[in-house]
């Protein structure tokens, strides 16, 4: 009996435990294929509940195992990308397939397959595929005078693995998929752009958000206990503009937050700042400007928590990410010192922009035209990414496409996600269902998947996206609150009637 058969025998009866035929079609599968600069490695089934590891996976990729969900055949397998560049993907096609495909992004800079979200969707029956971005590890050092390895990080490797995983699907289930999917957060965000941008037939919908460039604030950094001072003074300033004082600000973009407030009458102690430290408080917050005035990129939003984490990643210790990239991908120079980059230094490397990083055209007419969509969210109080870039974003395909907000949400809606950090976490409603650790549920309407899913799929558009946020932040304490996320350029405000913590007591106005 074929494999075709056997798909047949799973409609007919329906059961829901993988049979031999689907183990001996997954072993089968890497003779069985053919695709152009590929070296297979394997093609292994893996039954559900199997704790995979991954001895060979860089340590600094953080991810040794991974418990995997549902049934699939697990291919993993090398693609040459040039005659010096080459990427590591892997496909985990599920026995419950539902006919999709969906693509995933990755982190940082790295270097690093996200295997809990190949986890996460091949257990939703899309066949998933995931990259290494060309490169191993969670640095950029390979980047070192190798520009194809850049282009891949900039883009080249998610286009290749993702037409690549639609053959291997093809291959496999015997037709190809109905849908197209790919789902991503901060620097799989970018990669979602950039595919919406420049390649605009290799998705069908897209959800995700955005990674760009840091900055370091300065000198006069205050100490590190002082920052929760200053983020209960940032509360006290802004945490009731959205009509509730609960600890969430709902659209930051309102704050005007001073803290020059806080700056100690005399001397400096332990609950004030001095002049310089408080203009430095002001720094971290402020846009990061081209010699020529114009916006790089804009500063950070404040949020409650945001202010406290940022000690390490804008502290006057470069952070890693920017620190790797100056040096390996932008000034092919491993000695240079990016503790202090000049304002002529990030002008050069916005303009050189190595491999195609940027990631900022405004015009999706064509991916609109194909009538594919995209769902994006940022958390309000993301310490890394300043959520104001996506606010900006939409603002620019706006103003790029002459479109009113009425009719860009058409095909392209931004979810502001109050109270939530990079990509999760948070005291806010945050459970989205962006990744298998924050979902609540797996209702469209609650789900950013499943409603991108739906939306595509079914014409149904998503209105808000309801997040959960748990008590204590952990999910076996219970739900403690929901909350509708509006889509931008609605904000949310409470009533003032019923509870905070009911969602019905909130309402989105532009
Ligand atoms: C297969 O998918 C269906 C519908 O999504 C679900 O109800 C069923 O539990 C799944 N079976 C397995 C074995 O995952
Ligand atoms: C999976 O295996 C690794 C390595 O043996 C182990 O450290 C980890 O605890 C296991 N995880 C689970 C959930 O069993
Ligand atoms: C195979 O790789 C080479 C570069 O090494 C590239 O020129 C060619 O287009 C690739 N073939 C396919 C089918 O991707
Ligand atoms: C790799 O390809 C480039 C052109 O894309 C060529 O200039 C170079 O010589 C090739 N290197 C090797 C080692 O084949
Ligand atoms: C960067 O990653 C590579 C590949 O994983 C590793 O060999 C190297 O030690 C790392 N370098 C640093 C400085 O962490
Ligand atoms: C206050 O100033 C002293 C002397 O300059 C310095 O050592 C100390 O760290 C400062 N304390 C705070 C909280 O800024
Ligand atoms: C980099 O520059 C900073 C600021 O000038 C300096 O303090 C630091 O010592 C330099 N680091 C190295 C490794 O030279
Ligand atoms: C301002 O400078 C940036 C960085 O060099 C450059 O990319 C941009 O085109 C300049 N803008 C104008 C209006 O000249
Ligand atoms: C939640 O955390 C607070 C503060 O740490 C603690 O007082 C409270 O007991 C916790 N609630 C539960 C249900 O664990």
């Amino acid at each position: 009996m074929g494999f075709k058969s056997f798909l047949v025998t799973v409609a007919l009866v329906g059961v829901p435990t993988v049979n031999a035929q689907f183990q001996q079609a997954c072993a089968a599968l890497a003779s069985r294929l053919a695709i152009p600069n590929a070296t297979i490695a394997s093609t292994i089934f893996v039954a559900a509940r199997t704790n995979l590891t991954f001895p060979t996976v860089d340590p600094t990729c953080g991810t040794p195992f991974q418990v995997v969900s549902s049934d699939v055949c697990r291919v993993v397998l090398t693609l040459a990308t040039s005659n010096r560049s080459s990427t590591l993907m892997e496909a985990w096609l599920p026995s419950n397939w539902t006919g999709r495909f969906l693509s995933t992004g990755n982190g940082g800079i790295g270097g690093c397959i996200q295997y809990i979200d190949l986890d996460y969707a091949s257990s939703l029956g899309f066949t998933t595929t995931g990259s290494d971005n060309g490169h191993s590890g969670q640095n950029g050092t390979l980047f070192l005078n190798n520009i194809e390895v850049v282009k891949d990080f900039a883009w080249r490797s998610l286009l290749t693995s993702a037409v690549v995983g639609k053959q291997i699907t093809n291959d496999f289930y015997g037709k190809p998929h109905t849908k197209s999917y790919y789902l991503g957060c901060s620097t799989g965000g970018r990669q979602g752009w950039k595919m919406a941008q420049d390649f605009h037939d290799v998705f069908d919908g897209i959800a995700g958000m955005f990674f760009s460039l840091i900055k370091n604030a300065g000198p006069a950094y205050p100490p590190a206990s002082l920052w929760p001072v200053i983020d209960a003074e940032l509360l006290k300033q802004c945490d009731g503009i959205d009509g509730a004082v609960d600890g969430i600000i709902e659209d930051p973009s309102r704050c005007n937050f001073r803290p020059e407030t806080l700056v100690c009458s005399a001397g400096n102690g332990s609950s004030c700042l001095t002049a310089k430290q408080a203009a430095t408080v002001r720094a971290v917050f402020a846009p990061l400007l081209a010699t020529n005035g114009s916006v790089l990129y804009p500063g950070l939003e404040y949020g409650p928590g945001l202010v406290a984490s940022i000690f390490n990643t804008y502290s006057p210790q470069q952070f890693l990410f920017t620190d790797n990239w100056y040096r390996f991908a932008v000034f092919n120079d491993p000695e240079f010192n990016t503790s202090v980059l000049t304002p002529a230094e990030i002008d050069f490397a916005w303009d050189l922009n190595p491999g195609g990083i940027n990631t900022w055209s405004g015009d999706l007419s064509k991916f609109k035209a194909r009538g594919a969509k995209i769902l994006h969210y940022h958390g309000q109080q993301d310490q890394l990414i300043s959520s104001s870039n996506s606010n900006r974003y939409y603002d620019l395909v706006l103003q790029t496409m002459g479109l009113s907000h009425s009719s860009l949400d058409e095909f392209y809606r931004f979810f502001r996600i109050s109270g939530m950090g990079h990509c999760g976490g948070g005291q806010g409603a945050t459970f989205i269902g962006n990744v298998e650790g924050s979902v609540a549920s797996l209702d469209p309407r609650e789900n950013v998947l499943t409603a991108m899913v739906r939306w595509v799929e079914e014409g149904i558009a998503p209105e808000t996206i309801t997040g959960t946020a748990f008590v204590n932040q952990t999910q076996a304490l219970g739900v403690d609150f929901k909350r509708a996320h509006c889509r931008y350029p609605f904000r949310n405000v409470f009533t003032r009637k019923g509870s905070v913590k009911d969602p019905a007591s909130w309402t989105c106005i532009v």
